[in-house]
This record gives C-alpha cells, sequence and structure tokens, in this order.
C-alpha cells in the first residue's frame, strides 16, 4: 500500500469528534509533512519540532478478537506512520473493574500485547508500554484529582452505567469513580493531541479536555506573558507571525476551529524550546500559558463484525474468534455460523442481507467473490458451504499473518518483555517533560 492509499483508507474509517463542535465529524488532520516555514531565529532555541502524538489504550482482560483487530486495532496500525503514536496496556484501569481477580490482569499483559504485535503494531514506529510502569501517570492523576470537581466524574456516563451493568461487583470504589480521570492523566501526560477511540469513550476525552482547560487557567498564569508573546512573535519569520495573529483573531473572534487547529500545527512545528511553545499556544487560543494540551477524540467507526451465532462478536457472548484462535476451530466454527434461515434446502433461494455471513464476506473478500456470492446465493447457485469456502481461507490466511508476526515473541516471551522495557523508557522521558511542568507550575519543588 503507498502513501495516499494509506491515508484515504484510515480517513475512511477515522473520524475526529471534537465534542466543542457538536460532535460533528470533520476532516481527518491534514498532514504533519506539510511543513510551514518554521524557520526561526532569536529566542526561539533549536529544539527538534515534534510530530502530533496519538495515544490510546486498551484494558488487558483478554484475548483479542476479530471485532477489536477490525474495530480498533487496523485503525491503530494506520496512524503509526502519521503520528507519534503512544499505545499501552491500561491495567490499572484493568483494576478499577477486575481488583479481586488480579490473574486476569497477570494473564493478559502480556498476551495482548502479542496480539498488537500480531496485528501489525511495530515497536520501531510506535512506543508500546504497560501503564503501571509509568509512575507519571498516578502522579498526573493524584495531582489532577485535586483541582476536579467530583461532580464532573460523577457526570460521566459511564459511571452510573456502569456500576448497573456490573452489578456482580461492588464498584462504589473510590479508584472506580477516578476511571476518566486516570484515562485523562493518560493522555495529557503524553501531551496527545488525537485519541482514537470507540463511541463510548469520547466523554472521557471531553472531560479530559475540562481538566486541562481548568489546570491551565489555575497554573498558567504569568505576570508577563504578553511581553513574552510579543518577543517571541518578534523573533519568527514575519509572515508566520502574522498568520498566527490572523489564525488566533479568526479563531477568538469567530470561533474558526480550523484556523486555530492549523495555527496550532504551524507553532507545534517551530523550532522551540516547551515552555516558550506552551506560552504561544496558551496565548493562540486566548488563554493562559498551555501547560497541558486538549485532545481530541479520533472516532473509531464501531465494527459490527458478527460472531459465530451472528449477534455481534463480542467475549461476552462466547461468539468470538480470537485472533490467534486454532485454524481447525475457526474452520469448524465459521461452518457452524447460521446463514440465511429461508435457504432450509440446498435449492431455496437466499438474501445475503439476511444472512451474517455475508457481513464477514464484507470485511474479509474481494469484489469479485462478493458478486458470486450475491448472484450464486440469490439464484440457490451455490450451497451455503461452497459459500463459506473463500471466507474461511481468507479469515485462516489473515490469522497465519497474525501467527507469523506474533511467532518470535511467543518463541522468546524474553524478546516481549524487552521492548516493553525499551517503551516504557521512552514514554518514561516524554512523560517526566510534562511532570516537571506540571510540578513547578502547581508550586512544588522541582526533583532534588
Ligand atoms: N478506557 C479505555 C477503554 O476502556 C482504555 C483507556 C485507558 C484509554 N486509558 C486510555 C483509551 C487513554 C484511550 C486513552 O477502552
Ligand atoms: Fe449466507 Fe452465503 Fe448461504 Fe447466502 S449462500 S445464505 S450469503 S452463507
Amino acid at each position: 500500500m503507498d502513501e495516499s492509499d494509506r491515508v484515504a483508507s484510515d480517513a475512511a474509517r477515522v473520524y475526529a469528534a471534537s465534542p466543542t463542535e457538536g460532535a460533528a465529524n470533520h476532516r481527518h488532520p491534514a498532514d504533519p509533512s506539510d511543513n510551514p516555514s518554521g524557520n526561526a531565529s532569536g529566542n526561539l532555541s533549536p529544539n527538534p519540532p515534534t510530530r502530533d502524538a496519538v495515544l490510546s489504550g486498551m484494558r488487558p482482560t483478554g484475548a483479542l478478537h476479530l471485532g477489536h483487530y477490525h474495530g480498533a486495532l487496523v485503525n491503530w496500525v494506520a496512524l503509526q506512520d502519521r503520528y507519534r503514536s503512544f499505545f499501552f496496556v491500561a491495567d490499572w484501569h484493568a483494576l478499577t473493574t477486575h481488583y479481586a481477580s488480579p490473574e486476569v490482569i497477570r494473564n493478559n499483559v502480556r498476551e495482548m500485547v502479542i496480539d498488537w504485535l500480531a496485528a501489525g503494531i511495530d515497536p520501531e514506529r510506535s512506543v508500546i508500554f504497560v501503564q503501571s510502569q509509568l509512575p507519571q501517570h498516578a502522579e498526573l492523576h493524584l495531582l489532577l484529582s485535586m483541582c476536579t470537581p467530583l461532580g464532573w466524574l460523577e457526570r460521566v456516563p459511564s459511571y452510573k452505567d456502569q456500576q448497573a451493568n456490573l452489578s456482580d461487583k461492588d464498584l462504589t470504589t473510590y479508584g472506580f469513580l477516578g476511571y476518566p480521570l486516570l484515562q485523562a492523566a493518560d493522555i495529557l501526560v503524553y501531551q496527545a493531541a488525537w485519541v482514537p477511540v470507540g463511541e463510548d469513550q469520547v466523554p472521557h476525552v471531553e472531560l479530559t479536555r475540562e481538566v486541562a482547560r481548568r489546570f491551565n487557567h489555575l497554573y498558567g498564569r504569568e505576570t508577563d506573558l504578553d511581553t513574552r508573546i510579543t518577543g517571541l512573535l518578534s523573533s519568527i519569520n514575519a509572515n508566520l507571525g502574522q498568520e498566527l495573529r490572523a489564525g488566533r483573531q479568526a479563531w477568538l473572534e469567530g470561533g474558526d476551529h480550523e484556523a486555530l487547529r492549523l495555527a496550532q500545527q504551524r507553532i507545534g512545528q517551530l523550532p522551540c524550546d516547551p515552555a516558550n511553545r506552551q506560552r504561544l499556544l496558551g496565548w493562540l487560543a486566548g488563554g493562559r500559558r498551555q501547560i497541558l494540551r486538549e485532545p481530541q477524540a479520533l472516532l473509531t467507526e464501531a465494527s459490527r463484525l458478527p460472531g459465530v451465532d451472528g449477534r455481534k462478536m463480542s467475549k461476552s457472548y462466547g461468539n468470538a474468534i480470537a485472533m490467534r484462535d486454532d485454524p481447525a476451530q475457526v474452520e469448524t466454527r465459521i461452518r457452524r455460523m447460521p446463514t440465511d434461515p429461508a435457504r432450509v434446502r440446498r435449492t431455496d433461494p437466499g438474501d445475503p442481507e439476511r444472512c451474517p455471513v455475508w457481513e464477514l464476506h464484507k470485511v474479509y473478500c474481494p469484489a469479485s467473490v462478493r458478486s458470486w456470492v450475491q448472484e450464486g446465493c440469490r439464484a440457490a447457485a451455490i450451497g451455503c458451504m461452497d459459500c463459506k469456502r473463500p471466507l474461511i481461507d481468507a479469515v485462516l490466511d489473515e490469522q497465519q499473518r497474525f501467527r507469523h508476526r506474533a511467532e518470535p515473541y511467543l518463541r522468546d516471551p524474553e524478546a516481549v518483555d524487552a521492548m516493553l522495557r525499551k517503551g516504557c523508557e521512552t514514554a518514561a522521558e516524554v512523560a517526566e517533560q510534562t511532570m516537571v511542568e506540571v510540578r513547578s507550575s502547581m508550586g512544588l519543588m522541582a526533583r532534588l
């Protein structure tokens, strides 16, 4: 796949949900490589500009299945070339609901990471790590808890919903109430610009934005901000300075989100030190110094992949095909899948639109096979077993690729740990930079 295909395909699958714009889907962000004239001098230091960061996490509560792959992981794989990508195992989040069953977490962290690698998440291009190895997440969670109103957390829809849905567990805990705030810390500590998540997680990203805004308002105060901004703007290329002023005006006076986003991108690419970048970003948005960046949700289209009983594929229905299931099992289970009930006998014509197997063809089979299914089914020219054959082959083929990528790590479990150790180190460098600013802005001592 060349770069333009990749951009087109991930643009088709992922939409940016900006809740402040009434959740309207807007354009996928422009390619970060369309570089502005950020040749600055003066008091801008020569730090290399960085690409916008994408961050997402999953709780390690079981083997990942094809619904996870075609829902979330395909997107992650597509994003890792375009952004600085951070993907982590949210083991602390898993404990908020599974605190009474630590074996679930113990058994699933490495397995889930292997599923990611099997999907094509590449440790050379993405930072892969484990939340509980990064104390910065916990520290930021604690510090954010100081200034987050209780009502904000009680209002998050998943709080009451989950307590009701998982009524076999006692979720009236401190940790569970803090779930979305811990998630906010995960996101903010990497200054992530984009958070690929499903619809159910959008309120958590929205809370994250509110928390960041409040934090910047409380702790981004600087008496000499105006003078500093004037100095910074006069030190960069005059056209760019003009462009930033115009962008700020379009945002503050016209509410133009796109203008704001473009100007943020320009500032993101300026060779300048982190504190000055925060000042410029804060000034641009009309506020104080931006210590924490407000992220946006990248809404992942929900996978409608059916499971082997025809209902939505889900671990809790027992109808899921795991990414690394045994091939013979996969074959048997697809062969037994229900089809259009009208096809009682081989000679009865059917309608693929009423058949869950067809939903799988749509994901797995090329156009030529799909039209063969459409015609053959409606004319009773093919039987359901014939129809399932190319599908089974395609699923097994995909699983073969998964197993091939996973194989070196399955053979050598130490390689998984070594890869994670490296990921954790890289993550810690980024997270620590944010924490230095956060601690000092809140009046805490620097590390002695
Ligand atoms: N809450 C997410 C889920 O249940 C997992 C998660 C934890 C996450 N921290 C995150 C996702 C940060 C995105 C960003 O799926
Ligand atoms: Fe479903 Fe294929 Fe059978 Fe038609 S022929 S009912 S599409 S399995």
